[in-house]
C-alpha cells in the first residue's frame, strides 16, 4: 500500500504515496484527530475544501463506549456514519485506556477497564479491537498496545515491550482470520514501543517489522518526556524500521516536532494539538504562534497574513478574531480550528514540495525557527 517515490539525498525525510479504497495520501502527512466521528468545531466538507485533509483519525476506545459497536455496524461503518469518504485510520484505543479510564487491569488475556463516562466495566483484547476496527471499517487500523508512561524503569518497559510484541502477534492473526464489512480493504500497522531505552526501541522495531504489517508507528513518545529524546529515539528507531513501508510517529506534535520527525524518517503523524489549542486561542500561522487572548490584539484592525489561504488569515481582523476567542464564541473555536489544520497540512504540502524539489535540507532548519517564533 505504501510507494516510497524519493529519499531526500542529505537528511532521513521521504516521499511517499500511501494507496487505500479511500483515496490516496502523499506523505509526509498529518492527519487531523477526530476521536468522536467529528473533528471538533470542524465540518467534514470544510476538513475537505478547506484543509485538504487526505485522512482523519477514529479512535476505537471512544466509538467503541459511544454510539458502541451496534450503532456502528447499523450505520455502515465510520465512513457512512460521519460521511467522510476519504481515508480514515483508527487507532486501537490502547492508549486511551491507559490515560483515560480508571482501574485499568492489564492482563495477559487483554486490559480490563472501567469507562470514563459511565464507570461500566469494559475489556479490550487484540481480538476484540480487531473486531471493533473490522465495524468501524477504518482504512487503516492500529493494533492494541501498551504505551508505557515516562519515566518508566528499564524492567517496566522491556516487560511492557514484550505484551506489546505478543499482542501484535495476536491482531495480525485476528486481522488475518476476519474479512472487512463493507467491501473496501483495510490494513493493519503495527506499533513499536520501547520507552527510552534505545536496545528496546531496536528490538521493538525489529520484533514489529518481523511481524510484516502493512504499516509500522512509533509509540511511546511525546508523553512528557524532553524534546531532544524524543527527536533522538525517533532517529534512532526509523533506523531499524524497514524502508518500504509507512512510518507513523503517534501522537506528535509541534510544527517543529513535524519538521524534525520528517528529517529523521517518518511519513505520518497525528496530534490533538491543532484542534485543542484552536479552542484555548492558540494558533499556528506561518510567522509563527498567536495567542489570541493576548490585549495586544484588542485593536489590531487587519488580517494577520493576507497571502495565507484560509479566512483567519485573510479576512478578518485579529482584533474580530481577539474579540470572539475572548468571548468563548463557538465561531472563534471553529476559525482557529480551520487555521490550524489549515496550517498543518500547508506546512506538509511545503515539506513535499521541497523534498520533490531537493531543497528540503536547506529548508526545513530555518523554518523549524519560524514555526517557533512567538509572535
Ligand atoms: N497515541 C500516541 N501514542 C500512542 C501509543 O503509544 N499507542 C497508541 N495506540 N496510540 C498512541
Amino acid at each position: 500500500m505504501f510507494q516510497l517515490l524519493k529519499n531526500d539525498p542529505k537528511t532521513k525525510a521521504r516521499l511517499g504515496r500511501l494507496t487505500t479504497d479511500h483515496g490516496t495520501i502523499e506523505t509526509p502527512i498529518f492527519m487531523p484527530v477526530g476521536t468522536l466521528a467529528t473533528v471538533k468545531a470542524v465540518e467534514q466538507q470544510q476538513l475537505k475544501d478547506q484543509v485538504k485533509a487526505q485522512i482523519i483519525l477514529g479512535n476505537t476506545y471512544h466509538l467503541y463506549l459511544r454510539p458502541g459497536n451496534g450503532i456502528m455496524r447499523e450505520a455502515g461503518g465510520l465512513h457512512q456514519f460521519m460521511k467522510w469518504d476519504k481515508p480514515i485510520l483508527t487507532d486501537s484505543g490502547g492508549y486511551q485506556v491507559f490515560s483515560l479510564s480508571d482501574n485499568r487491569k492489564l492482563e495477559e488475556r487483554g486490559v480490563t477497564f472501567k469507562s470514563h463516562l459511565d464507570g461500566s466495566k469494559h475489556q479490550f483484547t487484540p481480538e476484540s479491537v480487531i473486531e471493533t476496527e473490522r465495524i468501524l471499517g477504518s482504512d487503516i487500523m492500529m493494533v492494541l498496545d501498551e504505551c508505557p508512561p515516562y519515566p518508566s524503569t528499564y524492567e517496566y518497559a522491556l516487560n511492557s515491550m514484550h505484551l506489546t510484541h505478543r499482542w501484535a502477534a495476536r491482531c495480525k492473526k485476528a486481522f488475518d482470520e476476519s474479512e472487512p464489512l463493507y467491501g473496501h480493504r483495510q490494513f493493519l500497522f503495527g506499533i513499536a514501543q520501547g520507552s527510552t531505552y534505545k536496545d528496546l526501541r531496536n528490538a521493538s522495531a525489529e520484533a514489529i517489522a518481523a511481524l510484516d504489517f502493512d504499516g509500522n508507528a512509533i509509540g511511546g513518545l511525546s508523553v512528557g518526556e524532553p524534546n531532544e529524546l524524543m527527536y533522538e529515539m525517533t532517529d534512532h528507531i526509523t533506523d531499524y524500521l524497514p524502508p518500504h513501508k509507512a512510518r507513523y510517529l503517534m501522537g506528535v506534535g509541534t510544527p517543529a516536532d513535524l519538521l524534525n520527525g520528517v528529517a529523521r524518517g517518518v511519513d505520518m503523524f497525528d496530534c490533538v494539538m491543532p484542534t485543542r489549542n484552536a479552542r484555548n486561542g492558540t494558533v499556528f500561522t506561518r510567522n509563527g504562534i498567536v495567542n489570541l487572548r493576548n490585549a495586544k490584539w484588542k485593536n489590531h484592525h487587519k488580517p494577520l497574513d493576507e497571502d495565507f489561504p484560509s479566512d483567519f488569515c485573510s479576512k478578518y481582523t485579529m482584533a474580530y478574531l481577539h474579540h470572539l476567542v475572548r468571548c468563548n464564541e463557538i465561531l472563534g473555536m471553529t476559525l482557529a480550528s480551520l487555521q490550524n489544520l489549515t496550517f498543518y497540512l500547508w506546512l506538509m504540502e511545503e515539506v513535499r514540495r521541497n523534498l520533490a524539489e531537493g531543497t528540503f535540507a536547506d529548508w526545513y532548519l530555518p523554518m523549524i525557527e519560524k514555526v517557533k517564533t512567538r509572535l
